[in-house]
């Protein structure tokens, strides 16, 4: 299992350019299967094993796939309908979309239960839901699904917006003869960026990011070159470490508008963000962090789940009592065990963190449990002083392309222990 060992105590200082999103090229390499004429080109692809996970099982579907630094493209062509090896699809959550995206080119689809990170409970009855509200035949028996038929016109009521239930119904419907309206729809950055490229292939798409969506399928879709936008979990990361550190970070690439939530939190635990075109630049306003009295995590566009071990992190330093209760997933407060380890002071009552503020945190042995605590205790150990040793570092390596490379050029002393 990968270690990163981390000796800590550095100002992070410098500019960083953020990669695309995880979460946006997931269900878009998805979408690829829906194009049955020419071939996708998606730039600005992270280098994550999510996406490799990815496109081993695009290969299996029969698409060709090449992956060139930051390019991928996909010849759906020949793509055809298989049952999913159960392995590859516990690697992730995201290829839960691999059901829409069969359903709108094969009218087809089987596999088992998706996995992903350990959040607690992550059913997807709202996604089986949809399909069968679309006249798909859905069955369930022994953790595998099979789902059988095209989308028909629907009108669906989701009753929370899901970003995976989203994503799915507009893939099974986009390529069909069908027009499905979603109401409750999750309004993410990603859900746009899905929408946009349905439509760059043809596809009639509209009302991403509010929470009404409607989807007027189409017979065609065609290869298309696609940017995916930047990751905005990973420009919060880089932001936290800054404060942390105690540095000041410049972080390229970001669209400002998709990380409003944890730039205010940063000004509220008292940093200073500076705006400027595509880059924010974030440092501690004063030399001390503050507490904030409570956060609580939402749907977009409030403050992001994956944001919020980041923020734990941060607040460890802050002065006073702090408050952050997750809302959406139950069992994503476990980082707070690690980061007492470090001399974290949090106590964990239900689905709400207290924290109280120290001076510093120092050096321990940790373990990450998943993509986004894994990435919190990073930046704690960037902040604290000795040495810090984080096991589990698979997990960050699924979501953050070139860490360990961005950190040591903005100052960190960080090393990575691929076999241990
Ligand atoms: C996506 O997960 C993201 N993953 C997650 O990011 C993110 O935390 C989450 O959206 C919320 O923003 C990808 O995009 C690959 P949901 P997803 O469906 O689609 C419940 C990361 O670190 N629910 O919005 O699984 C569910 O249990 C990852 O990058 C149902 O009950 O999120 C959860 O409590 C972690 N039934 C809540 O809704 C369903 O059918 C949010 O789930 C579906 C979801």
């Amino acid at each position: 299992m990968p270690q990163y060992i981390i000796n800590g105590g550095k100002k992070i200082d410098g500019t960083v350019n953020v990669g695309g999103a995880k979460n946006a090229v997931l269900p878009i390499l998805c979408a690829c299967i829906l194009c049955d004429t020419g071939v996708v080109t998606l730039t600005n692809c992270p280098d994550i094993s999510d996406v490799t996970y990815t496109v081993k099982i695009l290969k299996k579907l029969g698409c060709k796939v090449y992956v060139t630094d930051g390019q991928i493209t996909v010849d759906s062509k020949d793509a055809h309908f298989e049952t999913l090896d159960c392995d590859e699809v516990k690697m992730l959550r995201s290829t839960a979309l691999f059901l829409g995206a069969q359903i709108g080119r094969f009218s087809s689809a089987e596999q088992c239960l998706p996995g992903g990170c350990e959040l607690g409970p992550r059913p997807i009855d709202l996604h089986l839901l949809a399909f069968a509200d679309m006249g798909i035949t859905v069955t369930l028996a022994d953790g595998v699904i099979a789902c059988e038929g095209c989308a028909h016109s629907a009108n669906i009521n989701l009753k929370f917006p899901s970003v995976g239930a989203t994503e799915n119904i507009m893939l099974a419907a986009s390529k069909s003869n069908a027009t499905v309206k979603i109401f409750g729809a999750a309004r993410e950055p990603e859900i746009i960026d899905l929408q946009n490229f349905i439509n760059a292939m043809g596809g009639k798409v509209r009302g991403a990011g509010t929470d009404t969506i409607v989807i007027e399928g189409v017979e065609k879709l065609v290869g298309v070159k696609y940017n995916i936008i930047s990751d905005r979990i990973e420009a919060a990361t880089y932001m936290a470490a800054a404060l942390t550190t105690n540095g000041t970070v410049t972080v390229n690439g970001i669209n400002f508008e998709h990380i409003l939530s944890f730039t205010d939190f940063c000004v509220n635990v008292g940093g200073s963000t500076v705006f400027n075109k595509n880059s924010v630049t974030v440092k501690r306003a004063s030399p001390f962090l503050l507490g904030v009295d409570y956060i609580e995590t939402a749907p977009y566009p409030a403050f992001p789940t994956d944001a919020q071990s980041l923020a734990l992190s941060v607040l460890t330093l802050g002065i006073g009592t702090s408050c952050v209760c997750e809302k959406i997933f139950s069992d994503r407060l476990t980082v707070a065990n690690e980061l007492n380890k470090m001399g974290a002071d949090i106590t964990v009552v239900g689905n709400r963190a207290y924290v109280n503020g120290v001076s510093c945190l120092h050096g321990a042995n940790v373990t990450a449990c998943d993509l986004r605590s894994g990435a919190a205790l990073v930046i704690a150990a960037l902040g604290a002083k000795g040495t810090t040793v984080i096991s589990g570092a698979h997990h960050i390596l699924r979501g953050y392309q070139n860490l360990l490379q961005n950190l040591t050029a903005l100052g960190a002393d960080i090393q990575l222990i691929k076999d241990t």
